[in-house]
């Protein structure tokens, strides 16, 4: 609405059933038409409508209502579409933008094009998704849409400033507005939406003529009134919808005739295994449903939480904190677990995004995986063949350490499969792993310049060959690709690394029984081995303490204690370098648990000062640096960081990033190809900072204000979740005066 003007003058609804007399009543009540005519066959309906304040006139016939008419609704059942179309064209206004809510949009289109002959700009088809099992005018409610979704699926050729205007009458309803094709709405509704009110018909059908019955209903409890409420809907609106996506809905009842009768199976053969892997993959994807279906269904990318993080300026930072798991060693104890032979149990798994992500793709691919349920984690092994070729592409959310393992692991299987992931991890390098595969024999295509989605061919039969292969960079991620790939390769692969780099995976693969050998900085191994199930327990991340150690040595008057930290050697170089700098770390309780070392950390606050970072420390802190930048800045003196251009293709442009940050905060830093250039003692400012959805620059500048002289808000911060769940909570009881704010961002998907 501009200069008060409500958006339409004269909005015509067709159909006062549920979802036209709604729209009708939000249009009236949010003022955004002068007029809103109502026509219906059923009179008493129009007129019920007037008098109940949901339509501001009774049009006799269509062709009245449409008359002068700048928005048509079609809000009749799908298969009067056609009648009504044909009734109403000879009377609409030329500039009118004609819109639906139907649920299927391909036999609209069908219907326009009938009677148009072609199909024109101003015809915009829509679905909202909102409903209820309730029907017909008396159960209009202008509160329908709000919190829901609305599809539209305008054509190539849309006139954008209609496609606005009916954009912002849905989201003036309260709705959110996507856009996508035509085919696609129709493929994803008819598994979503069409299929669910199929089986809940069905089945209530089924029960019903059933001898007992009466008795049925009356025990029926709460998971029978759950499950069938949609059996109640509309039985003329859902007939229509079915005839009318026919297709789809045949393709999606195959496909689930098949799955059921596979339980079935499962059931008459006592096959437990099967039935507990079914539904454990079914409960953890409807937990995680709005990830996990990433990728295959219309929520992709569509609707994340946009987290904020809002900071007051000063504290300190005391107590006895465990961080969460480590992020690393949780995606190897489910990948080596899967593979093994028997039951791997795990305990103190990071229940975070990137790793869960890892969790969901072995269940893809037929693995049954109970829990985590806080933390413990039990996998039932399936052998180093027994994985099955998963459904759709695997997505691996922002997961880079997931994708470049993965890669490795399935280049070697006989199946095909496709990685996918987040806009972060699909615009990150994975020639890096690509290249060295295909030099053992797999065949990967990747995007353009090497990045996601990565398709992988499979074997076909043909065995990957051991190679030996020299790393041009420091790659933990390369060297773990390739040695899973060589478990399965003829003859040994090797890895020479130009400096040390985490060894977890060398380590977990001792631990599981494989022959693992290490000469100098070269790491091999041959193929053909088995793994044997292991018992592992998971130590806290040093990278999420890394922030507590950082936080505290910064605030005056700190005094913090990190329990259970992983200190496997090759990951203490934030520990290595805050100490240079002066940090107050103390480090105790030294234990070694399931092949990794694991101490207490005491960090109380220190005057930290600048140093020249050396570079053989960089690989051994390449996920700190984002902290350690914030560390700089609090030092007196200045601090240099160099030959650490693997930042740049992180999570995001982690020296760029936080150079920018930094500037926001009014603090100036030099950026160098492969490192920055910090002036400590500069005052922090408040103000607000962009995280570019990466979970170490949202932390980093969470600890930052500590020290800060203003509020500091840090956007874009719901990836926290990818590596360190709880933070806020943490990070809160340790004196960071932290809040988060969570909203509903949409972004509209490429599915179009
Ligand atoms: C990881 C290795 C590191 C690290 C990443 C996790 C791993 O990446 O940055 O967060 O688990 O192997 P690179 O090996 O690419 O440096």
């Amino acid at each position: 609405m501009s200069n008060g003007e409500p958006l339409f003058q004269r909005v015509a609804i067709i159909g006062l059933g549920l979802i036209g007399g709604s729209l009708a009543s939000a249009i009236r009540r949010n003022s955004l038409a002068r007029e809103v005519v109502g026509a219906d066959t059923r009179k008493d309906d129009l007129l019920l409508g007037q008098s109940l304040g949901i339509i501001d006139t009774v049009a006799e016939t269509t062709a009245e209502a449409v008359q002068g008419a700048d928005l048509v609704v079609l809000a009749v059942p799908v298969q009067a579409t056609r009648k009504v179309l044909e009734e109403i064209r000879p009377h609409l206004a030329a500039d009118a933008i004609l819109t639906d809510v139907g649920s299927t949009k391909s036999g609209f289109v069908k219907d326009v094009e009938a009677v148009f002959g072609e199909f024109p700009p101003r015809i915009i088809p829509g679905h909202p998704i909102a409903g209820s099992e309730r029907s017909g005018i008396r159960a209009a409610n202008p509160d329908l849409f709000a919190n829901h979704k609305v599809i539209l699926t305008p054509p190539d050729n849309v006139s954008h400033s209609h496609l606005d205007r009916l954009r912002a009458l849905w989201e003036a309803c309260g709705a959110t507005v996507l856009t996508m094709s035509v085919a696609y709405h129709d493929e994803v509704l008819a598994a979503t939406s069409h299929l669910p009110h199929l089986i809940a018909f069905s089945l209530v059908d089924t029960l019903a003529g059933e001898d007992e019955n009466m008795d049925i209903f009356r025990y029926a409890a709460g998971g029978f009134r759950d499950f069938t409420r949609i059996a109640a809907s509309d039985p003329v609106m859902w007939h229509d919808i079915f005839l009318s996506n026919r297709d789809a809905v045949l393709r999606v009842i195959d496909h689930f005739t098949h799955d059921l009768d596979q339980l079935r199976t499962a059931i008459a053969d006592q096959d437990g295994a099967t039935l507990l892997r079914v539904f454990s993959r079914a409960k953890a994807a409807r937990e995680h449903f709005s990830k996990m279906l990433s990728g295959q269904a219309y929520v992709t990318n569509n609707s994340e939480n946009q987290v904020t993080f809002r900071l007051q300026p000063g504290g300190k930072v005391i107590g006895d904190i465990r961080v969460p798991g480590d992020k690393s060693i949780s995606h190897r104890s489910i990948m080596l677990g899967a593979l093994a032979e028997g039951i791997t149990e795990v305990k103190g798994f990071l229940e975070g995004e990137d790793s869960l992500a890892t969790i969901q793709a072995f269940r893809d691919m037929g693995v049954t995986i109970e829990g985590p349920d806080d933390g413990f984690v039990r996998i039932h092994g399936v052998g180093m063949h027994g994985l099955q070729a998963p459904r759709g592409p695997i997505y691996l959310g922002n997961s880079g350490t997931g994708m470049r393992l993965f890669s490795g692991l399935l280049a070697a299987q006989s199946f095909e499969s496709e990685l996918t992931g987040d806009a972060s991890l699909s615009v990150r390098p994975m020639n890096r792993v690509a290249d060295p595969l295909r030099s053992m024999g797999a065949v990967i295509d990747t995007a353009e310049g090497g990045r996601p989605p990565l398709k992988i061919r499979g074997s076909q039969g043909k065995q990957l060959k051991g190679i030996h292969y020299d790393m041009p960079i420091a790659s933990a991620q390369v060297k773990s690709c390739l040695l899973l790939a060589g478990l399965y390769a003829d003859g040994t692969t090797s890895v020479t690394e130009p400096a040390p780099t985490r060894d977890h995976t060398e380590r977990m693969l001792t631990g599981f029984g494989y022959k693992v050998e290490r000469d100098g900085s070269t790491v091999s191994l041959s193929g053909g081995g088995k793994l044997t199930a292991s018992c592992i327990d998971v130590p806290a991340d040093i990278s999420s303490a890394a922030f507590f150690l950082v936080a505290a040595s910064i605030a005056p008057g700190s005094d913090l204690t990190l329990r259970h930290v992983g200190m496997n050697p090759t990951r203490v170089g934030v520990i290595s370098i805050l100490r240079q700098m002066g940090a107050d770390i103390e480090v105790s309780a030294e234990r070694e648990i399931g092949g990794e070392p694991v101490a207490d950390l005491r960090v109380r606050s220190a005057e930290l000062k600048g140093i020249n970072i050396p570079e053989d420390q960089v690989p051994l802190a390449i996920d700190e640096f984002p902290a350690l930048f914030i560390a700089a800045t609090c030092a007196t003196g200045r601090t240099v960081l160099s030959g650490a251009e693997e930042l740049r293709v992180k999570e995001s442009d982690r020296i760029q990033v936080m150079a920018d940050g930094l500037a926001t905060l009014g603090v100036e830093t030099e950026v160098m190809a492969d490192g920055i250039v910090i002036e400590g003692g500069q005052t922090i400012k408040g103000g607000s900072v962009q995280s570019h959805g990466d979970h170490r620059i949202a932390m980093s500048f969470a600890v930052a204000s500590l020290r800060a002289t203003g509020e500091i808000e840090v956007n874009d911060c719901a990836n926290v979740a990818t590596s360190f769940p709880g933070f806020v909570e943490i990070a809160r009881g340790t004196g960071i005066n932290i809040s988060a704010e969570t909203s509903e961002a949409v972004v509209d998907q490429g599915a179009k």
